[in-house]
This record gives C-alpha cells, structure tokens and sequence, in this order.
C-alpha cells in the first residue's frame, strides 16, 4: 500500500479542507485519511460527465475557495481534476500525484487542464497550475509495460525537441528492467526540466510551448480514431511514438532533419510499441481530424512542429496534404 497522507502535511495549515480525486486503478495500492472520489482513469473516460461527478464531491463535502484537490492518477485524472479545480467556485487550489510514467513527466506538470469533447482530444480546458506536483517513483513498480512504453514515448520526445544528448540516453536505456530505479529517476528528472523550462517561457502556449506538440497532430489523429471505432484503443504515448515517426519523416522532407532519427523512431517501434492499426479509408478521415488541431489558424491549414535537427524545433509550420499522407504511407509501411 502507498500512502501518500504525509505528502499533504504541508498543505494542511493553508486549506480549510483538503480533497482527494483518485483513479480507481489504485483502489488496491493507494490509501489516504483524506476524503477521496474514486474515478475511472483513460482517454475514453475524459469526459465531462467525469467532470460533473468532481464538482458534485467537491459540492457534497462543502469545499470553499480554500480548499485544496489533491489528484492521484494518470494523466486522464490530473487533465479532469484540474479542471474541476480550474471552475468550481471560479477556481480552487490543486496538486497532482502523477502515478504513471507518462502523468510524472509530462500531463501533470505545465497546468493544462480540460476534457475531449465532440470528438476533439482536449476541446474543452483552461490553463490553470497546480500548486505542486509530487514525483514518488515508487508508483511505476505496479505499471504494465504498456504504460511504461507509453510515458517513454514522452520522454523521448523532450530529447528530440531540447536535447541530442537525452535522446541518446534514452536510446541505451534498457527498457526491459523494473522501472523504479536510479537511472530512470534521473531521466524523469531531466524530462521534467525540459518541460518546466519550455512551460515558463510561454504557459499558455502563444508560441514556443507548441514544440512540446511534436508528434501530437498526427498522434492525437492516431489516437482519436481508435478511441471511436471498434478498435482497441491506442495509449497516448504510442500515438505520440507513431505521430513522430511521421511527423520526423515530414520534417525529413521539409525541414532537412537527418534521416537516422526517423530509422531510430521505427527500430524503437518494431522493437518495443508494434506497428499502428489503420487502413487506407482511414487515413483521409485522420487528415479530417487534423484539421481541427487547436493549433490551427485557419480551417484549411494544418501545422506541425517539426525538426530541423534534433534540438532544433521549428512550429507553426503548414505542411502540404501530400506530404502528410505520404508520411502516413510511410508509418504504415515500415
Ligand atoms: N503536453 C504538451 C503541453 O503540456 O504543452
């Protein structure tokens, strides 16, 4: 059992009621003396009837203006209690718990918060921080290799855009070994300053914090399109990994990065992720989707962050229907 009461001593003076949303994946490992609302975690649980059931806890324990939620969970449940954080009574206090790879180093830090919607991945948010974030590793010991992978794809995705020498950390990592270790506490580490650094230059992501969305035009396409049809549905991080492949092979193509990341990105796909569902029918429909990305101006463009070389991110960039679909041909033929 992982009771974390003992990392919320600090926050008991300064809030008139402290409140617990928790994903009811750790019904069996996690434990608090806080009052707690279990909640299903994943992508297709990112609604707003999820939303409703926070602010009705939050109304039936009478929290005020001072009161403090404390999420414990993946990133589905850190995007949803901040959000309910972010509107109820105009905006509560929040931290986040993050107990999957993924949440550590990447949802539950930058205060993006929010809910798919309309079937729009995000649609509805605020950016609203929380007061903290609580990095205990000790979580990843319970994660399927699944949510290792997909948090992974995270974390190499800060090295393509901030740092050749991460990336080539992250590529001799052994993947195979039980994650709570030394050498995976410093690259969480490492990923969570990348972000943090990207995130105070820009918080609501007028400009550069966009490079934080390589991969996510063409993952978030991936992943929307297994999450409403018959097929399982696709982690985010694996939509992310496959996002990459083609948005490095685009950047290949228009911006001149060095082929070997996008031979990199799919050895790492062939070893450890397999290859993406899809068929041809598809892949038009994935280009619809794109179009409604949040990063678009204007209805007919589609923008990409791209790499000019790793470290080296360039966004805002249009790139030609052509181009992205033979990227798509490309991922689904390696
Ligand atoms: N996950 C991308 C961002 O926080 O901006």
């Amino acid at each position: 059992m992982c009771d974390f009461s003992s990392f919320l001593a600090p926050f008991v003076g300064s809030h008139d009621r402290i409140l617990v949303v928790m994903s009811s994946t750790l019904s069996s490992i996690g434990t608090c003396s806080y009052p707690t609302l279990w909640l299903e975690d994943g992508e297709e649980h990112k609604s707003l009837q999820q939303v409703e059931k926070i602010w009705s806890f939050l109304l039936g324990e009478q929290a005020t203006r001072h009161s403090l939620l404390v999420n414990v969970g993946g990133g589905t449940i850190t995007d949803l209690g901040g959000f309910a954080a972010a509107t109820y009574k105009r905006g509560i206090s929040y931290l986040n718990i993050p107990t999957t790879l993924l949440a550590m180093v990447d949802a539950a830090w930058g205060g993006k918060t929010g809910f798919d919607y309309g079937q729009i991945k995000n649609c509805i948010g605020a950016f609203h921080a929380p007061v903290d974030t609580i990095i205990d590793t000790r979580w990843l010991s319970s994660l399927p290799a699944k949510e290792r992978l997909s948090g992974y794809a995270e974390m190499l995705k800060h090295g393509l855009i901030a740092d050749k020498s991460y990336w080539e950390q992250l590529l001799r990592y052994d993947l195979h070994q039980e994650p709570n270790n030394s050498q995976m506490q410093q690259l969480i580490e490492r990923s969570i300053g990348i972000k943090q650094l990207i995130v105070s230059q820009d918080p609501n992501e007028t400009g550069l914090r966009q490079v934080l969305n390589f991969g996510h035009t063409i993952g978030h396409a991936l992943e929307l399109s297994t999450l409403h049809s018959k097929l399982s549905t696709l982690d985010h991080g694996y939509a992310v990994l496959y996002g990459m492949i083609a948005e490095a092979y685009i950047s290949h193509v228009q911006c001149g990065l060095d082929k070997n990341v996008i031979t990199q990105l799919a050895h790492l796909m062939n070893e450890y992720y397999g290859k993406p569902q899809c068929n041809c029918k598809q892949v038009s429909q994935l280009i619809d989707k794109m179009r409604q990305d949040k990063k678009n101006t204007n209805a007919n463009d589609i923008r990409f962050t791209l790499l000019k070389a790793i470290g080296q991110p360039v966004w805002g960039q249009v790139v030609p229907e052509s181009l992205i679909q033979e990227s798509l041909d490309y991922l689904f033929s390696i």
